[in-house]
């Protein structure tokens, strides 16, 4: 228990202990979709970069995307609700425009007798679970920590009207626990932010689930929000060390984890990081990485965001750093698409889940976090050289991921489409009965049962072990899963 430990003015290595990630049990095919939607046969698989898209039919909400990944990483880790001393969610996806997602997540809270937990709702597009996450940072290394976790939740369900952005929706949760010691310890004095003022994607109206989008301007408003942050960051981690005065970013640092409204854009934004330091360098080797490049020598950041040609060389002269430091970071973006807050922390876990944790130890991580309207952050985190128990089990933990992936159901374009109408038809009603069934979902995952005549909402949890037979075994619990699926964690953190 943390709260037990005197308490350090100055705590070290504060980071990510745990992770849990939670997406839908049902997928749309994006080349099915492609054929639906009359796109050309390609656009949205090799064009944008997406396989599949994960959905949420009329029995989820934001709330229950939350429960369900703030339930899992505790039972999954063994820890008492009354070690959590702030909770935040960072979420755009609004069912109430006073009520947090964060009061209701504190239903779980209740029989702990755990009351006393700082934190509440963040809100701006795919940015809202960063600030979360820095909010809980700083409160860990500030004069009102009390010693105890934090924990941030990011969660969202992306989806789009009929058109060219719908294939970049998707859904998920991310539930992040931080504190000290922690196996991922993020980087100090490094953060990079660039905040503006831009119309590129936002949500005016209160009566559907759906933004207003400029699609082209929010792609140039992420590179250049991209392009300012790695200026920031740069000449923070030259301070820091992490950056020796003549070397490129890419040189000084494992990996690259983005948020990705699609995998195209984060490739695309890969050869951004890569042609920042090709202009920087004094003397660039046009022999070697640079070969090809001499005419881009002169190009102004400013006016290549659509600039095919500048990007097309860039991205095949830095393809093969791309596939070694920022593709594995991509199945969950890949495989469920744009989940909106928790997609860069999606990103992390996927990078975590591409090698075995003996082979990730020591890497440095650069993260690079987009909500638009428009707000954005480049930090860092390096894995610790600390092979304790708290290493193994956050890797372990994540260890389902693939599974998961696996099990979901895959549902035609035609019943995608009939989801969305329903989702629309029934957005924000009330008296209302979900109708969708919860006979695929994970077990452990929380469902919308009613939302009644005054609003107010009703969740249910599926019940955590189903025997062969069909029968189900009650359990309010998710212990036994854990202690099946994860043997070690009977260690507790
Ligand atoms: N085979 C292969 N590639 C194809 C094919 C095909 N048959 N057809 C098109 N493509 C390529 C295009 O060349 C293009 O690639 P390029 O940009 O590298 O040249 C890509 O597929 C997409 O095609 P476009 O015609 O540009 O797509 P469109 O304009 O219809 O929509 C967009 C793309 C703007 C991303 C849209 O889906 C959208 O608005 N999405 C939501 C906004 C978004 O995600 N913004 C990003 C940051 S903000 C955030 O995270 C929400």
């Amino acid at each position: 228990m943390p709260g037990s430990d005197k308490i350090d003015p100055w705590p070290t290595d504060v980071g990510v202990i745990a992770m849990e990630v939670y997406f839908p049990s049902q997928y749309v095919d994006q080349a099915e979709l492609e054929v639906f939607d009359n796109a050309s046969t390609g656009k949205y698989t090799i064009g944008l970069g997406q396989s599949k898209m994960g959905f949420c039919s009329d029995r989820e909400d934001i709330n229950s995307l939350c429960l369900t990944v703030v339930q899992k990483l505790i039972e999954k880790n063994h820890i008492s609700y009354n070690d959590i001393g702030r909770l935040e969610v960072g979420t755009e996806t609004i069912i109430d425009k006073s009520k947090s997602t964060k009061t209701v997540l504190m239903q779980l809270f209740e029989s702990s007798g755990n009351h006393s937990i700082e934190g509440i709702d963040t809100t701006n597009a795919c940015f809202g679970g960063t600030s979360a996450l820095f909010n809980a940072i700083n409160w860990i290394e500030s004069s009102s920590w009390d010693g105890r976790y934090a924990m941030v939740v990011a969660g969202d369900i992306a989806v789009y009207s009929t058109g060219n952005a719908r294939c970049t929706g998707g859904a998920g949760a991310v539930a992040l626990l931080i504190g000290k010691d922690a196996p991922l310890v993020f980087d100090r004095g490094v953060r990079s932010i660039h905040m503006q003022h831009a119309y590129d994607f936002y949500k005016p109206n209160m009566d559907s689930e759906y933004p207003v989008v400029d699609g082209k301007l929010s792609v140039k408003c992420y590179l250049h929000a991209l392009d300012k942050c790695y200026q920031g960051y740069r000449e923070k981690a030259k301070l820091t060390g992490i950056i020796k005065e003549d070397s490129g970013l890419i040189d000084s640092v494992d990996a690259f984890v983005f948020h990705s409204p699609f995998c195209k854009l984060v490739q695309k934004s890969f050869a951004r990081i890569f042609l920042n330091d090709f202009l920087r360098e004094s003397s660039p080797d046009f022999f070697g990485r640079y070969a090809g490049l001499e005419s881009f020598r002169d190009l102004k950041l400013e006016d290549s965001y659509f600039d095919r040609d500048a990007e097309k060389a860039l991205m095949a002269a830095s393809n093969s750093m791309f596939t070694t430091k920022t593709k594995p970071s991509l199945l969950l973006a890949n495989q469920v698409g744009n989940m909106y807050t928790p997609s860069v922390y999606g990103g992390l876990a996927s990078y975590l889940l591409s090698a075995s944790p003996s082979e990730l130890v020591g890497h440095r991580v650069v993260l690079f976090s987009y909500g638009s309207g428009l707000a954005s952050a480049m930090f860092s985190l390096r894995i610790t050289k600390d092979l304790g128990p708290k290493f193994y089990k956050l890797f372990e933990n994540l260890s389902n991921i693939n599974q998961d992936l696996q099990n979901r159901v895959k549902v035609s374009p035609e019943e995608f489409d009939k989801t969305m109408i329903l989702r629309e038809e029934t957005h924000n009603k009330a008296p209302y009965s979900p109708v969708g069934s919860t006979d695929g979902m994970c077990p452990g995952s929380w469902y919308l049962t009613e939302v009644d005549s005054m609003y107010r909402r009703k969740y249910d949890r599926v019940p955590l072990v189903q025997l062969p037979n069909g029968n189900v075994k009650e359990t309010t619990s998710f212990h036994q899963i854990a202690t099946e699926q994860w043997p070690d964690s009977r260690a507790g953190l």
